[in-house]
């Protein structure tokens, strides 16, 4: 219903029940922020003015932003399925593309070591619709980076034994070439940690608009529906910046920061079902704080929204503001001494450290009645 009324889907397009399982549904939590509202307006305005098409997208900011949850939400808004690839300092270029793997016969792979046939055949009976990432992340739990260091252990070792028989190939796309092909909502989390100057200019050319890929066993248009997110970290010293050519392929980019405390205080309340404004209030202020003073110092830490829904939950549930501040926000950031005092002294000259008492000795009063 919602697709018909965007009317941004190519038309006549007929999403599978796999597909139509992929969309992501917006929980009751989800607030959509401005951020969100001016990307989905972005995209319908120019969604059918050829080479003005604005289909990749940047988000670049804090930690705990809200970038993924965007990426999905604009899943939600058009209807597309939302996959995901999430970058590793090695990726190569099949990790990109895809990787083909033989096809061994029933003899020979009863003689491998069993985890090598378990993956072999969660491999060998896919329907060839699904990514080789999905298969082994899906079925046997691995992360994205083992099962692309388990493929590629793969070809190399069936490679080194191929005379012994005729084998078939079998090509097998990445999750990248998935989403490519068949129009998806793709995010790329964080690729600036890619090491390899060619495996970027792989990514890169698969986010040209009217672009085609080469894979070994045909060429591959990309998909008109195709939305490609890129969701990074801001850098900071001794990180490296989301590469030049990639930044230059995306027409529309968010800077992505830290929301304001009454949008964390309304997330956190969704988050968490604790509904005290008050004591969230004081625990959002802290953690604004802890974040400009992590930065004003070099700190590399992050206090971010996710340490304020872990903190909020524990005080919750009873545990002690001032203790789970620690547990689940400073340690998190540092257990580096001289950085927490620079931590606990911005608190105190703040007058936050007595605010946290404050909340303290309320709750403490409240539970007497
Ligand atoms: N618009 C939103 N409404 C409610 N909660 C949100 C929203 N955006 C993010 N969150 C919550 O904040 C947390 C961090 O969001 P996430 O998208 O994972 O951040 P990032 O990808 O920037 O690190 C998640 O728990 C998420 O559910
Ligand atoms: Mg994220």
């Amino acid at each position: 219903m919602n697709i018909i009324e965007e009317n941004l889907l190519s038309p006549g397009r007929q999403l599978t029940d796999v597909e139509r399982d992929l969309i992501w549904k917006k929980p009751l939590s989800h607030k959509a922020s401005e951020e969100e509202l001016r990307i989905c307006s972005e995209i319908r305005r120019n969604w059918h003015r050829g080479e003005m098409k604005i289909a990749n997208i940047l988000l670049e900011g804090d930690a705990g932003s809200g970038k993924t949850q965007l990426a999905k939400a604009l899943s939600a808004a058009f209807g597309l399925p939302y996959t995901k690839v999430t970058c590793f300092a090695d990726m190569d270029k099949s990790d990109i593309i895809g990787s083909i793997l033989p096809v061994i016969s029933p003899e020979r792979l009863e003689k491998m070591e069993p985890a090598e046939q378990t993956v072999l055949k969660a491999l060998y009976e896919s329907d060839g619709f699904q990514s080789t990432a999905e298969i082994l992340t899906g079925v046997l739990g691995m992360t994205e980076e083992q099962a692309a260091v388990k493929v590629k252990e793969l070809c190399s070792m069936l490679a080194r034994e191929k005379e012994d028989e005729a084998v078939s190939y079998r090509f097998y796309p990445s999750e990248i070439v998935r989403a490519y092909r068949h129009g998806y909502l793709l995010e790329i989390q964080e690729p600036t940690v890619i090491r390899d100057a060619a495996v970027l200019m792989a990514l890169n050319s698969a986010l040209e608009l009217d672009g085609s890929l080469n894979l070994p066993t045909e060429i591959i248009r990309r998909h008109p529906d195709f939305i490609a997110v890129i969701t990074t970290n801001r850098s900071y010293a001794g990180t490296r910046p989301l590469n030049e050519a990639l930044r230059d392929r995306v027409q529309h980019t968010e800077k992505m920061d830290l929301p304001g405390k009454n949008i964390m205080v309304d997330r956190a309340m969704a988050k968490t079902g604790y509904t005290d404004e008050e004591v969230l209030d004081v625990l959002a202020d802290v953690i604004i704080l802890l974040d400009q003073t992590a930065r004003a110092n070099a700190i590399k830490g992050v206090a971010g929204m996710r340490s304020l829904f872990y903190w909020a939950d524990a005080v919750a549930a009873g545990t002690s503001v001032h203790e789970s501040l620690y547990h689940k926000v400073i340690y998190k950031m540092t257990t580096d001494s001289e950085e927490i005092k620079i931590l606990e002294d911005a608190l105190r000259s703040r007058g936050l450290l007595a605010g946290l008492d404050k909340v303290e000795t309320e709750r403490k009063k409240k539970r007497k009645f």
